[in-house]
């Protein structure tokens, strides 16, 4: 029931419910909710509050409509081909989702043996970090921390906001940095507490860990990047032919 005494307005709690319908598994992916009628007989509020709860869960990507039909519960996760190489910001936006990012970390430092070794260069060589929360619709998808060889994007955190800009866009647009090919490794874990707090999942919730190399011409790597994807929100696609 909705607790009217409370300073969260109605629609937010019939959001909370709904949400809660879905993360409790009591709404099942595609099945229909209650109608806005039912709804808002079921809270005695009005169809205008039901009508706002649910737009904003189908803007977020949680809910479908179907005319005439009602709305669904919206469970499909992200699939993605790993033919070729693109961004966040292009796959999403082929989809025609709605992105941001929260920026976590944005700096220079002196690469580990590890990165290093990764990006092809001495330790110790500049590189800048870049770690973002990616969003779809609102809600986090991917944890992605990226390194790249700091001499070849000069200036790139002054002059750049990486919670709305796309770093290969940048790479492109602003460096001359033609991306050619990358290679990625997948591994299934669980996620720990600090992942599953910025993900909204549970510590140990299922995660996808990927590590890619991303390189230019002359298989020059130019970025490393961590990356850790919600198991229940992308499903990978790959075309494999017999040789
Ligand atoms: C994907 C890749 C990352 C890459 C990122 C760039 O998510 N897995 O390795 O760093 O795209 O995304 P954007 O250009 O949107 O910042």
């Amino acid at each position: 029931m909705l607790d009217t005494k409370s300073s969260k307005p109605l629609y937010e709690q019939i959001k909370e419910y709904i949400l809660h319908g879905i993360h409790s598994g009591d709404f099942k992916p595609n099945e229909r909710i209650p109608s806005e009628r039912d709804l808002s007989d079921q809270f005695g509020v009005s169809r205008l509050t039901v009508n706002k709860a649910i737009k904003d869960l189908v803007r977020d990507g949680w809910l479908y409509v179907q005319i005439g039909k009602g709305t669904f519960i919206n469970d499909e996760p992200i699939d993605q081909q790993l033919e070729t190489l693109t961004s966040f910001s292009e796959e999403m936006a082929k989809r025609g989702q709605e992105t941001s990012s929260t920026v976590l970390r944005a700096q220079i430092v002196e690469a580990s043996e590890d990165i290093a070794r990764h990006l092809n260069v001495p330790p110790s060589v500049a590189v800048v970090v870049l770690k973002r929360v990616r969003m779809v619709g609102g809600r986090p998808v991917a944890l992605e921390t990226s390194h790249v060889i700091a001499s070849r994007v000069n200036d790139m955190l002054s002059k750049h906001d990486f919670s709305h800009e796309s770093l290969y866009a940048v790479l492109r647009t602003e460096y001359d940095i033609t991306l050619t090919h990358a290679e990625q490794v997948f591994e299934a874990r669980a996620a720990s507490e600090t992942e599953a707090r910025f993900l909204e999942l549970e510590a140990g919730d299922p995660v996808l860990a990927i590590t890619r190399v991303t390189f230019t011409a002359n298989n020059t790597p130019i970025e490393y990047v961590q990356s850790v994807y919600r198991g229940d929100k992308y499903k990978f696609r790959a075309v494999l032919r017999r040789l």
